[in-house]
Parts: C-alpha cells; sequence; structure tokens
C-alpha cells in the first residue's frame, strides 16, 4: 500500500450496508481500497458490495455482524483475522438510536440494550482487532452532536461513552503513530435521521456522501486533532 493512498489498505467498516456507513464504504472503493464491510442485513449489505465492485475497490468482503451478540463480535474478529494479516483503516459507524427521552425515565433494560450495541460490543470488536491494527492506521469513531447531552435519550450517553473510548484510544495507540479521531458528520439524510425527525423533509438534510471526504482524509494519513466536525473541517 502507497501511505499517501488507500489503494489496496485494508480498511474495515461498520455498518456498511445503507446511510453513511455506505456512502463511506463507496468512496474507499472509489480509492481502490480493500474494504471489509459489516451489517446485519446481509442482502443490503450484498448490494452495495457490488457498487463498491463496480466502483474500483481491490477487494470487497461481506462479513455479517451483529453489534448485539458478543458471538457475532467474536466470529467477526476470527473471520477479518483469516482474511487479512493487517488493518491499515477502520471505521467504527454502526449505532443504533435506542430509547428516547430523559435518562432517568429510560428503563435499565432499554438502556443496557442500546449500551450492548453502541458500547459493550464496541469496545468487544476493538479488543477483538486490536492486534490486527497497523502502525500508523487511521481509526475513524462516528460520534454526534447529541452526544453527552441531555433529552438525547440513549443515543446521547452511549456516543458520550464512545467518545471517551475514542480520546483514551487515541492516547494509548500514539506511540502506534495510529490516529484515532472521532468524527462528527452532522444531521446527515439516511435512515435513522428520518427515523428521529420523522416530520423533516429528507430534501433539506445533506445526503451522507457529502460528510464522507474528511473520513477518508484521516484514513489516507491526515490527524486533524481527536475530533472533527465533518462539515467544517477543510476538505482539501
Ligand atoms: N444520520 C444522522 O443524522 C447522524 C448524525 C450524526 C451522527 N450519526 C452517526 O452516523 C453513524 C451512521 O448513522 P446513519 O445515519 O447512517 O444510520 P443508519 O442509516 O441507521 O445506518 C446504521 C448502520 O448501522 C448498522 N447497524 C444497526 N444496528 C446494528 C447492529 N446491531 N449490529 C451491527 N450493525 C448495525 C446498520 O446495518 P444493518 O441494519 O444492516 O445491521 C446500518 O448499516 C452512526 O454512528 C450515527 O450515530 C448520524
Amino acid at each position: 500500500m502507497d501511505a499517501a493512498t488507500l489503494d489496496g489498505a485494508r480498511v474495515l467498516v461498520t455498518g456498511a450496508s445503507r446511510g453513511y456507513g455506505a456512502a463511506i464504504a463507496r468512496a474507499l472503493a472509489t480509492e481502490g481500497a480493500y474494504l471489509l464491510l459489516t451489517a446485519t442485513d446481509a442482502s443490503r449489505l450484498g448490494a452495495v458490495a457490488e457498487e463498491c465492485r463496480g466502483l474500483g475497490a481491490a477487494e470487497v468482503q461481506c462479513l455479517a455482524l451483529d453489534l448485539g451478540d458478543a458471538a457475532s463480535v467474536d466470529a467477526l474478529t476470527a473471520e477479518v483475522a483469516g482474511l487479512v494479516p493487517r488493518l491499515e483503516g477502520v471505521v467504527l459507524n454502526a449505532s443504533i438510536v435506542g430509547a428516547r427521552g430523559p435518562i432517568a425515565e429510560i428503563s435499565p433494560t432499554e438502556m443496557e440494550a442500546a449500551i450492548a450495541v453502541n458500547v459493550t460490543h464496541q469496545l468487544r470488536l476493538i479488543h477483538g482487532i486490536e492486534p490486527l491494527i497497523a502502525r500508523g492506521a487511521g481509526v475513524v469513531v462516528v460520534t454526534s452532536g447529541a452526544a453527552a447531552k441531555p433529552g438525547r435519550g440513549a443515543y446521547g450517553v452511549t456516543k458520550g461513552m464512545m467518545d471517551v473510548v475514542a480520546d483514551v484510544l487515541r492516547e494509548e495507540w500514539a506511540d502506534r503513530e495510529v490516529r484515532v479521531v472521532r468524527v462528527n458528520p452532522g444531521p446527515l439524510r439516511t435512515d435513522m435521521r428520518a427515523a428521529v425527525y420523522p416530520n423533516e423533509d429528507p430534501a433539506t438534510v445533506p445526503p451522507p456522501a457529502e460528510r464522507v471526504p474528511p473520513v477518508i482524509a484521516v484514513l489516507k494519513g491526515a490527524d486533524p486533532g481527536p475530533r472533527i466536525q465533518a462539515s467544517e473541517w477543510g476538505l482539501s
């Protein structure tokens, strides 16, 4: 792999079956990356993979991953290790909205379910793939403006937790020159946004592809610091 490009770079993208993850996968495909794409919906993931092959990806692997299920995370980790010796890029994109409302009013069962998908099994995945992460790799953790904000329910809680995880990983992996960057894409025209704002006209929200360039830049070697807003960070 040429360090200045993503040609042949092995990049794991979670939640690649639709929305922001699919847009990131398409952009990586045009860069000639070797894609390891995950989701639960095999059919939608397969369709994105076909697009990526047509766009010039070096290789596309579709891998089942249910972040609600520890065994699925372990199986995915083993599968990735069997396919590639190293990962030059990781995009932790998949997440769910979970229960909404004031956090004290969310039932423990609902809160635990959101934490399982958005935090516990993300940490399990990070633990599993850590030995594969190459020196100098880029690791993008997709965050949100809702992180750690009141009134944002389980989503805000779990996004805030992952912000802490990303910041700590960034420091812990600095000696390996691994760049961990939280990317907040801002509002995106996706299923998630439509579910949270059903009365919003989707045409008023940017399509996910518009907010992908900063992710690609980080994976190519840029280090903008621990956190960026995809709409503001220099997109040259
Ligand atoms: N949309 C926005 O306005 C917005 C704003 C700020 C931040 N974000 C962040 O951007 C990221 C992508 O959001 P999006 O809007 O693209 O969401 P989305 O349209 O709901 O897509 C979510 C992706 O995650 C996957 N996923 C969901 N549950 C999963 C599970 N249990 N295990 C594994 N994968 C799962 C989905 O695939 P399957 O259903 O096939 O599993 C899908 O590919 C999220 O981290 C979100 O917090 C979004």
